[in-house]
């Protein structure tokens, strides 16, 4: 007997999930975020009704994955908190990240990067990418190295801000983009602000996927200018630990650096709305300035600040679509997932189910020290074979920013979202509008 094939959602409910979960999201930017289209969903509190939107479709279909009703694609999403963990877990194969979208965004800079790559090419990338980033270590071996980066970057950018009392986000990202240049290339390129404006052009071009021709010529400058770095990489920096390590056949290792570059984005928006959250919350802030206080790691290891960047990260995921794309037709109980199919998972919607976990719209960093929510799938860095290599050093450089800034200042939101404590955050924190006022902590 043929195996019968999944659910499909009826015509309207995939069109419901295509205005109001994908339209959204793809239009504040998966690449480079525009700030008018977060600003605007901010505005119409458009994440959280997406949330609403998935919640529906679930309510309404079996426990399991949902085909939409396209007229070309084939494309799934996943309901069931266990079928997050059976497609993380079993990524690449048979659910590999190198969907047809993701592809053609990423290939605008980086067409042999390991995201989206594919057999064995891909598991010599991802073994030099875990090599360089310490993917298994939560402290980069050369953390005493950019800790200090960090630190005086934050010095700096509080020097600046101090002659007008205020942190808007623009200055901020000014100063993380030295600290990601300088940890990726060393203290020769902190002012190199040419290469991240080749990086934001490119960017631009790849949030439009398909659509857009990629600059050729931008790419190879780009691509040109980091073999050149790696050629002649400068001690103590994530390039030279590239340069140096032993490489596989087909790593291309400069294709594989423009993803720090963009990545590290991220993990400055997630530092910026972590500091404006425990700007709003006395009993965070007290426990992280505790924290940092009391540290004896050199700011190497602070795990009450980790996990609040993390939680920053529940709340407000910066890879808000996990997305893979079928190898091979794939089994599941409730019938038969085609080869080449789309696979959705909205990480918000389970980050933000208010039926399971505690305080889900409120900011609770210690979730993630109990493990209170283990099995359930909390995924800002994805999760399986395919997690964020990253993910460590970004904790690292992040926190050890959180320390800097919260033991010498007090900071309060000037300008933007409301964040009280007392009652639920908003489904999107607009960093873009938010302005912090600082002074010294005294
Ligand atoms: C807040 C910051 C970051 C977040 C939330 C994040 C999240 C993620 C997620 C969710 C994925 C998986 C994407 C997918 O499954 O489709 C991923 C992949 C990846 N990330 Fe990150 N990331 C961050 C920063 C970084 C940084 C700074 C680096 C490097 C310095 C990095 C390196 C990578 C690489 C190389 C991959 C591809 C892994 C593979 O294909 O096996 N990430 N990241």
């Amino acid at each position: 007997m043929p195996t019968p094939p999944l659910p499909t959602a009826s015509a309207l409910d995939t069109a419901r999930l295509l205005m109001g979960v994908f339209l959204p999201t793809v239009a504040k930017g998966p690449i480079i975020r525009r700030p008018w289209a977060v600003g605007l969903a901010a505005r119409l509190d458009l994440d959280s009704k997406a949330v609403g939107v998935v919640r529906t479709l679930h309510e309404k279909y079996p426990d399991g994955p949902l085909m939409l009703k396209l007229p070309i694609r084939k494309q799934a999403v996943v309901l069931a908190p266990a079928d997050v963990d059976t497609v993380l877990a079993q990524s690449p194969e048979p659910f590999s990240p190198a969907s047809s979208e993701k592809r053609a965004a990423l290939s605008h800079f980086q067409p042999a990067n390991v995201l989206i790559s594919r057999g064995p090419v891909r598991t010599v990338r991802r073994a030099l990418q875990e090599q360089v980033l310490d993917t298994s270590h939560p402290v980069h071996h050369l953390a005493d190295r950019f800790v200090p980066i960090v630190e005086e970057e934050m010095q700096q950018l509080l020097t600046d801000a101090a002659s007008s009392g205020s942190l808007p986000w623009g200055e901020f990202l000014d100063a993380w983009y030295r600290v990601v240049r300088r940890v990726a290339f060393g203290d020769h390129a902190r002012d190199d602000k040419d290469l991240t404006a080749m990086m934001i052009r490119l960017r631009k071009d790849a949030n439009w996927a398909f659509l857009k021709p990629v600059r050729r010529r931008t790419r190879r400058r780009l691509l040109q200018r980091i073999s050149e770095e790696l050629a002649h990489a400068e001690p103590g920096s994530l390039a030279a630990v590239m340069a140096a390590a032993p490489k596989g056949d087909g790593a291309e290792p400069a294709e594989q650096v423009p993803q720090w570059l963009f990545a590290f984005d991220p993990a400055g928006m997630a530092t910026f709305r972590t500091l404006a959250v425990l700007a709003t919350h006395p009993e965070a802030m007290a426990a992280a300035r505790r924290e940092a206080d009391g540290d004896t790691s050199g700011r190497r290891f602070l795990p009450y600040l980790r996990a609040a960047v993390l939680e920053g990260l529940r709340l407000w995921p910066t890879t808000p679509m996990i997305l893979r794309e079928t190898t091979r037709p794939v089994q599941w109980e409730q019938g038969l997932m085609p080869a080449k199919c789309g696979v959705l998972v909205y990480a918000p919607y389970f980050h933000r189910d208010d039926r399971h976990l505690r305080s889900a719209h409120g900011f609770s960093p210690e979730r993630w020290l109990t493990g209170e929510d283990d099995g359930w799938p909390l995924v800002p860095f994805s999760d399986g074979p395919v997690v964020c290599p990253g993910k460590q050093l970004v904790l690292l450089l992040t926190s050890a920013a959180l320390a800097f800034l919260v033991s010498g200042q007090n900071f309060r939101i000037d300008q933007g979202q409301v964040l009280d404590p007392s009652r639920p955050l908003p489904g999107t924190l607009d960093n873009y509008s938010v302005r912090l006022a600082v002074s010294p902590r005294g």
